[in-house]
This record gives structure tokens, C-alpha cells and sequence, in this order.
């Protein structure tokens, strides 16, 4: 899946496509399809998503940057990630349920760990407290 021609039109197409999806295993793998052309696809839109979660963590956040990790759920390719990086932030755990998706992420070098999961089915691989 791609939207080729890269017009605000296609990408729309491709996000609306996902509706069809119902199950979480359906959602997944239409984010399997999309990973290849996803941040392209989505720069088209002005996804501006990832900065306003990052800004507005950012904001309230008032340990020290570098010493904390931060847990991406739904990490996707990896966009909410650069934007804390840009903000302070620099240690990543990401958590997807699409392999896919977790190539993208790992491909950007940022995350120290990233883990496969399919939220609503399996808990959330992680350890709590320390
Ligand atoms: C719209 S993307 C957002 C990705 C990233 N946070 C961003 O802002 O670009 C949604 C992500 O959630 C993941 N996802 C959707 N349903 C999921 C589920 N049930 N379990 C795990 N991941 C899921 C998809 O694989 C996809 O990477």
C-alpha cells in the first residue's frame, strides 16, 4: 500500500482505508502495509501529532531529561521520538504491535529497545517501578 501519487487526496485515501479494519490484528497489518511510505505519506498531511505530544510533555516535565526513559507506546517509525530528542529527551523504549513499523523506529538509531506487542491482547511488555 503507498499512496503514490503523494497528493493530500491519496494519503487521505490510504488513512480513510483504515477504517476498514476492525480487529486490532486487521489494524496491524494495515500499518505492516503502510510503514514503507508512512512518514512521506504523513508529511503531506502536516502531521503535526508528534510535536504536540512531545511539546506538551515536554511542558509539564520537570526531571531530569537525560536520565529518564521515556516509553513510546505505539511507537510507529519512530515520530514522537525525534521530536522529544530535539526537546532533551534521549532515551527510548518503543513499543508497536507492527513489525513493520518497528524496522522504521529502529532504523532511526534512537530507541535503546523496541518491542513487538499487540495492545489490547497482550499486556504491555514492560517492568514497572525501578
Ligand atoms: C497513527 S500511527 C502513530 C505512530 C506514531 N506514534 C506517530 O505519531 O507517528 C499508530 C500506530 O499504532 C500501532 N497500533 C495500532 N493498533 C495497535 C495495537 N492494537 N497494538 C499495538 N500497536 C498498534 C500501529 O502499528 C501504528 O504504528
Amino acid at each position: 500500500m503507498s499512496a503514490n501519487s503523494n497528493t493530500f487526496d491519496s494519503v487521505k485515501a490510504v488513512i480513510l482505508s483504515a477504517h476498514k479494519s476492525t480487529t486490532s490484528e486487521e489494524k496491524v497489518s494495515f500499518y505492516n502495509r503502510w510503514a514503507e511510505t508512512y512518514d512521506r505519506d504523513v508529511a503531506v498531511l502536516d502531521y503535526c501529532a508528534p510535536s504536540l505530544a512531545a511539546n506538551s510533555i515536554s511542558s509539564h516535565f520537570n526531571a531530569v531529561r537525560e536520565a529518564t526513559v521515556v516509553l513510546d507506546v505505539a511507537c510507529g517509525t519512530g515520530l514522537v521520538a525525534k521530536q522529544m530528542k530535539k526537546l532533551g529527551f534521549g532515551h527510548f523504549v518503543g513499543v508497536d504491535g507492527s513489525e513493520a513499523m518497528l524496522d522504521k523506529a529502529r532504523e532511526t538509531g534512537l530507541y535503546q529497545d523496541l518491542k513487538q506487542c499487540l495492545l489490547g491482547e497482550e499486556p504491555l511488555p514492560v517492568q514497572w517501578g525501578n
